[in-house]
């Protein structure tokens, strides 16, 4: 069979990604132009600045990934771009450039939603993977745990009722002084701190639900530095950390692995920003494999955006015949279980 060769194009958030994908496995080049530098400054991203900065970096970098691939615009099979969720201004960069490539080349558009690329980074990363497994999806702006039936579709077992675990860690970031964006940081904090010093609380909704809430505990954390401060007592911050880390990763891994246990899975995959912290990462291997589940996770460049992940979820996708035409928009929200 020829190979088919997806060029993955990514603009959601802070990050200007291509990449050639072979057959939805294998990386052929990536490219990531991060915008970290301009926005630290700012304490986060601004959209307006991210979408300037997406305009002017995107040719340029789909360039360099047809470059390093070895690949011209003639031999791809298809241009797989994300159209959400996200900023709405930063994906309509990647849409329109996305648009713009299949409509003067002639070549089939993919629309990719942003969380199935995320899980799709698992493919690349572990070429023998097959569905069905859990799939813990942790990002600056979702908490979901998924059960992927195949390659293309996804049954929602839980997702947060209010922040997204990365946005809880860079705002903890910021209270503490630490910088955006915060996951890294707090990750590097803790390790050097008391995950036991401070019990703060760990969430459970009632009937049953696999649901996560990060606001109560991102409130805990925040009275307790305040408290501390009026008191005029000094805090060790790396304790701090370690025990924040501590109460969103003991709910994100024991929601999973119950998600795991109910599906009688035996596999669980890690996805997303949050899934590059280490604590997450030993902590779901341990108490997951007590219990005969085993956990995959990719490498940290995989975790975090990039468009590698957007050319596998759109190879999958391709096969499955998902195709957009000129009149695809961006869509800043956009639900897992209803997209393509
Ligand atoms: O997937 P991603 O790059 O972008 C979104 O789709 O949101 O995720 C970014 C999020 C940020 O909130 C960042 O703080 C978090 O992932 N993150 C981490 C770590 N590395 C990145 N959170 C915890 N520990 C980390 N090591
Ligand atoms: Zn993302």
């Amino acid at each position: 069979m020829e190979d088919i060769l997806i060029l993955g194009i990514e603009s959601s958030c802070d990050e200007t990604a291509a990449a050639v994908v072979q057959n939805g496995r294998t990386v052929l080049s990536s490219v990531i132009n991060t915008q970290i530098d301009i926005h630290k400054k700012y304490g986060g991203v601004v959209p307006e600045i991210a979408s300037r900065r997406h305009i002017e970096t995107i040719n340029a970098v789909i360039d360099e990934a047809l470059e390093k691939a070895g690949v011209t615009f003639k031999e791809l099979t298809a241009i797989a771009v994300t159209y959400g969720p996200g900023l709405v201004g930063a994906l309509l960069v990647g849409v329109s450039t996305a648009k713009a490539l299949a409509y003067s080349l002639k070549k089939p558009l993919v629309n990719v939603h942003h969380i199935k690329g995320h899980i799709c980074a698992n493919y690349v990363a572990h070429p023998e993977l097959e569905p069905p497994f859990t799939c813990l999806v942790a990002s600056g702006g979702h908490s979901h745990i998924v059960y992927a039936k195949d390659y293309t579709s996804y049954e929602i077992m839980g997702m947060t009722r209010d922040d997204a675990a990365g946005e809880a860690f860079d705002k903890i970031a910021r209270v503490l002084g630490l910088g955006y964006p915060g996951g890294p940081k707090i990750d590097a904090l803790a390790a050097e701190g008391d995950p036991e010093a401070v019990s703060f609380p760990r969430v459970r909704m009632a009937d049953n639900s696999l649901d996560f809430s990060f606001s109560g505990v991102k409130t805990a954390v925040i009275n307790h530095i305040h408290k501390l401060e009026q008191r005029g007592e000094a805090y060790n911050k790396a304790d701090i950390a370690a025990s924040f880390q501590n109460a969103v990763t003991d709910a994100l891994c024991e929601h999973t692995i119950e998600a795991a246990q109910r599906r009688g899975s035996r596999l669980i995959a890690l996805a997303g920003g949050v899934a590059a912290n280490s604590s997450l990462r030993a902590k779901m291997k341990k108490m997951a494999e007590d219990k005969g589940i085993e956990v995959i996770y990719p490498p940290l460049e995989l975790c975090t955006d990039n468009a590698v992940m957007i050319g596998s979820a759109g190879y999958f996708e391709y096969m499955n015949g998902t195709r957009a035409d000129m009149s695809l928009n961006a869509a800043a929200s956009l639900d897992l279980a209803d997209s393509v």
